[in-house]
Formats: structure tokens, C-alpha cells, sequence
């Protein structure tokens, strides 16, 4: 019976469209622009031409000091956030991680094929776990990256949409399918990053040299935020010396910053929002940078009030993606246990 299991795992999805999934961490009240533009745009359109499963990560949340209720909370207004931006529950597979047990099951086997110091030059464990200090930090932080190799792996995902942040966990977790597959013969799909260079990396406000990132602040653009806070972070956003808007990450990188994210609003490539601008001042390009961005996060605010108002749907929903997604996990953790030595029982 395990055999046939085992032999069961197709490495093309049944649907045979390409399969992606990616993932999303519940730790703020909000998702910022970064996430918006680096990845979740990209979700929804791969909806369309994809078997596309997007997960809301709690279970990575709780790897560094987090309040309960507050996660709770944050949890469901991810998955709120999730559809107001255009994730349609019926097309895509969106999901909430903890509803899924087989990830940390396939985590553990992932777990044992890892060697402790490939863990320990993960870059994100490293930087977190500098500033959490080496006693504050958990096991949990140190195993992260195989956890989110887990989730991957378990739905045979052909491609991971994210930003240029995630691109070392992705090779981890190519490097652990390749291992899994050499060792106990082919299993799982090595995935593809897909990630999309114009917007890989939306930088800082306050410090275009650093990716924008929730932990500063000041320089971050966060969707549910007051339209009063988002105007006054983009009206003092650091521009860069001389009056010129060009296109120039290098020598411009203030600059070149707020036209990638006019560009990404308004369809339009960084260098023609330069071009359209020629002639004019910093502050025409910050204000034509507010009214991209509210012209975005307005709405969007709107339609999360309304999908946070009726809980007992988000609930519904929740639910539906959760049984999907087991479904899908489930053959894929069936043969890993197999092919791993586990004895298996009857149905
Ligand atoms: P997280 O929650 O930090 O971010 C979610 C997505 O947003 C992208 N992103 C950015 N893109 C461009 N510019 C920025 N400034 C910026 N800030 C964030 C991230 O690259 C990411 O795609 N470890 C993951 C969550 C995760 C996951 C997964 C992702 C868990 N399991 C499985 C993919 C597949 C993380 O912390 O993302």
C-alpha cells in the first residue's frame, strides 16, 4: 500500500497548469508597500495561469517574542488583506499555515537532513538573532528556513513569487530537494525564485541604501496606514543631491526609489515616470509619489474594513483553503514518510 502511495506523488500538478506557491508573515497591523509590490501583485496575477497556493505564515510569526491575541488578530487581517488586493479564494488556494499540519510534519524529516552549519549562514537568522541576542534566540528562528522549505516543498510548487530578501531560503530549499531526491529518489520538484526585478527591492524611505521593512518605521509605507502618515513619510522621503529626476539607482537611489514605486502604480517603466517629469522639482515627484501610492492604499483600506466586519465569512473561507490545501500536502507527505523508513498503517 505505501508503495502505491509513494508512487502516487506526481511531480505535475493534476490541473497540469504550473504550480506556485508563496508565503507571508502575520507580524504587522499591516502589510507594507515592499510586500505589495515585491511579491503579492505578482500573486495576483499568477491566479490566472497558475495552481497558485499563498499562505498566511503564523507559525513562522511565533519565532521571535510575539503576543498571542495580537497574533491572532494579525492573523486574520493578513488573510483580509490577502483578498482586498485581489486574491480571489475561489481561483487561488489562500490559506493560514497552522491549518495545515503537514508542513512542520515534513519540517521535522527536512530538519534531519540539514546540517547544522548550513542553518547557521542563513543571513536572516543571522541578522535577527544579532539583534534578538544568541541567548534570546530561539531554536525555532534557527530552524525557520526549513520550515519555509517545508511549506514549499509539500505542494510540489514549480515556482516561489518573492523578493530578492527570500532568494537564500530558496536556494536551501532547492538544495534540500535535490538532497531528499538524491538520497531517497525522486520526490519533490525543485522550484524555481521567480522573482521580478523591478520591484525585488523596494528600499527604505528614510535609508534608500536598506530594503523597506517594518522594523524601520520611518521609512516604511504601511497599506492600512493613515492617508495623514503615509503623505508626510513620502514628503520626507531623502532625496539625493542635485535637482535632476533621472533613473539611476546607483548615483540616485532616493530618486530612483519613488519612481519604481510611481512606476508600479501607475504601469508605467521608472524610466518614462523620469521622462514624464523632466523639467520639474523633488517635490513634484513627491507629490506625484502620494497620489500614486493613496490612489492605491484607499481603496484597499475600504475593502479590508468590509471583509474584517463580517468574521464569521473570513472564517468560511479560512476553512476552504485549509481543506484544499491538505489535500494537495497530503500524497506528498504520505511518500516522504514512506520513502524515509516510517511503517505505514491501513486507511
Ligand atoms: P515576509 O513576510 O517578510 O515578506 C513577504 C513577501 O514580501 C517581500 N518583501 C519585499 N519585496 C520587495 N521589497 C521589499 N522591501 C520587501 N519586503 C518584503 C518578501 O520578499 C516576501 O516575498 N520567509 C518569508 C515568508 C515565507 C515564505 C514561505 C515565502 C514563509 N514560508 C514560503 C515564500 C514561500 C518572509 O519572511 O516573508
Amino acid at each position: 500500500m505505501t508503495s502505491t502511495m509513494a508512487d502516487s506523488v506526481s511531480t505535475t500538478p493534476v490541473n497540469q497548469r504550473p504550480r506556485v506557491l508563496s508565503g507571508i508573515q502575520p507580524t504587522a497591523d499591516s502589510f507594507q508597500i515592499g510586500n505589495y509590490l515585491g511579491a503579492i501583485r505578482r500573486w495576483v496575477e499568477l491566479q490566472e495561469t497558475h495552481d497558485a497556493f499563498y499562505c498566511v505564515v503564523d507559525q513562522h510569526a511565533i519565532t521571535v517574542d510575539y503576543d498571542p491575541q495580537i497574533l491572532r488578530h494579525r492573523t486574520l487581517l493578513s488573510f483580509a488583506q490577502l483578498i482586498a488586493a485581489g486574491l480571489d479564494p475561489h481561483r487561488a488556494t489562500i490559506f493560514v499555515q497552522s491549518h495545515v499540519p503537514e508542513h512542520s510534519q515534513l519540517s521535522w524529516v527536512l530538519q534531519c537532513l540539514t546540517g547544522f552549519g548550513e542553518a547557521g549562514r542563513m543571513t536572516q537568522f543571522k541578522d535577527k538573532s544579532a539583534k534578538e541576542g544568541a541567548e534570546r534566540s530561539t531554536v525555532g528562528l534557527f530552524t525557520y528556513p526549513i520550515l519555509q522549505a517545508a511549506d514549499i516543498l509539500i505542494y510540489q510548487a514549480n515556482g516561489v513569487p518573492v523578493g530578492e530578501d527570500q532568494r537564500q531560503h530558496l536556494e536551501l530549499t532547492r538544495d534540500l530537494a535535490q538532497r531528499f531526491n538524491s538520497r531517497f529518489g525522486e520526490t519533490f520538484v525543485v522550484p524555481e525564485a521567480l522573482i521580478v526585478a523591478d520591484t525585488a527591492k523596494i528600499l527604505d524611505l528614510a535609508d534608500p541604501t536598506a530594503k523597506m521593512s517594518k522594523s524601520s518605521p520611518s521609512g516604511c509605507l504601511f497599506l492600512l496606514e493613515d492617508e495623514r502618515v503615509l503623505t508626510k513619510k513620502i514628503k520626507t522621503a531623502v532625496t539625493d543631491s542635485g535637482r535632476d529626476i533621472v533613473f539611476d539607482r546607483e548615483a540616485k537611489p532616493g530618486v530612483s526609489n519613488l519612481l519604481s514605486l510611481i512606476a508600479a502604480f501607475t504601469e508605467r517603466t521608472p524610466e518614462q515616470v523620469a521622462t514624464d517629469l523632466q523639467g520639474r522639482g523633488y517635490g513634484d515627484l513627491k507629490a506625484a509619489a502620494i497620489d500614486a501610492v493613496l490612489s492605491f492604499t484607499s481603496p484597499f483600506a475600504a475593502a479590508v474594513a468590509d471583509l474584517m466586519a463580517d468574521p464569521a465569512e473570513l472564517t468560511r473561507l479560512m476553512d476552504l483553503g485549509a481543506r484544499r490545501a491538505r489535500e494537495a500536502a497530503a500524497p506528498t507527505l504520505a511518500a516522504v514518510y514512506d520513502r524515509v523508513g516510517f511503517v505505514g498503517l491501513p486507511d
